[in-house]
């Protein structure tokens, strides 16, 4: 039975992934910042681990902890909007810190054995900000686009030991924590010379055409795990599939 290790479980992408890789029959192993009981079903086939991707200690204990790993799904990531100029460096580490280092330290930590088992396969989940430029998201954009870059490079590095590198690019998905959990790091980043150009902007956001649902996500991570083409994109959810045009 294989087995996939997903970072940031605790709602959203990550959860549904982790609901979705189990009804599939896998092990798992869902890991949270702060572990929590009644949001995934008891079963011996889930393990929630504790983990924090910006904490090289953490890293080692959960790898140390979950056992060989086939799948390993880098989901947790934070997002901040506003004006660039307006966003301390402070915030823009933090997310730097989560959406980008946290990614390669991952990697860096389980790579080792998939290269060893010459098997595994690494899905790294960026946004579909990556597929077409936005205003007022700069800095989220740099922290996932590094990833974007990252992940093709490594995939040709890894793809001769038989370890598979993909992205899955989901688009806005209003129904996760994804903005509440931000609220507070977005505070006063629009300052009153922005506020004419950003306020239609922040309109249009309100009201989108197509959105991104969890399942969506978790469809797109467990097509990407089982991909053995070199395929490196899978955009998730209709919005990112319409920007990323035809495949
Ligand atoms: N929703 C969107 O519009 C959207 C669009 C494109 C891409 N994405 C990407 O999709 C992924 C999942 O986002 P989501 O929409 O599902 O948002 P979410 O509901 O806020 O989930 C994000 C998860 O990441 C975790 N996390 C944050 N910092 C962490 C850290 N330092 N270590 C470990 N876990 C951490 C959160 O845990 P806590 O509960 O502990 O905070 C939470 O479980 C993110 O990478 C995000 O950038 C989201």
């Amino acid at each position: 039975m294989k087995t996939v290790l997903i970072t940031g479980c605790s709602s959203g992408y990550g959860l549904e992934t982790a609901l979705y890789f189990h009804q599939q029959g896998w092990n798992v192993i869902a890991t949270m910042r702060t572990p929590r009981t009644g949001i995934l079903p008891v079963s011996d086939r889930i393990r929630v681990l504790p983990l924090d991707v910006t904490l090289p200690e953490s890293i080692t204990r959960v790898v140390r902890d979950a056992g060989p790993i086939d799948v390993l799904v880098n989901n947790a990531g934070i997002g901040v909007v506003g004006a660039f100029e307006a966003t301390g460096m402070p915030t823009v580490r933090e997310v730097f810190d989560t959406n980008t280092f946290g990614t390669l330290a991952m990697c860096q930590a389980v790579i080792p054995q998939m290269r060893e088992r010459q098997a595994g396969v690494i899905v790294n989940v960026t946004s579909s900000v990556t597929l077409a430029s936005m205003p007022f998201a700069a800095a989220y954009t740099g922290s996932k686009t590094a990833v974007e870059g990252f992940s093709g490079s490594l995939a040709l590095e890894l793809g001769a030991f038989g370890v598979r590198v993909k992205l899955v690019e989901p688009g806005y998905g209003p129904s996760t924590r994804f903005t509440e959990n931000g609220t507070e790091r977005m505070q006063g980043l629009i300052p009153e010379a922005y506020a004419d150009i950003a306020r239609p902007i922040f309109a249009a956001f309100a009201q989108p055409q197509a959105v991104t649902c969890p399942q969506d996500v978790a469809e797109a991570v467990w097509r990407a795990a089982h991909d053995v083409s070199d395929q490196l994109h899978f955009p998730a959810g209709a919005d990112a599939i319409a920007l990323a045009g035809p495949q």
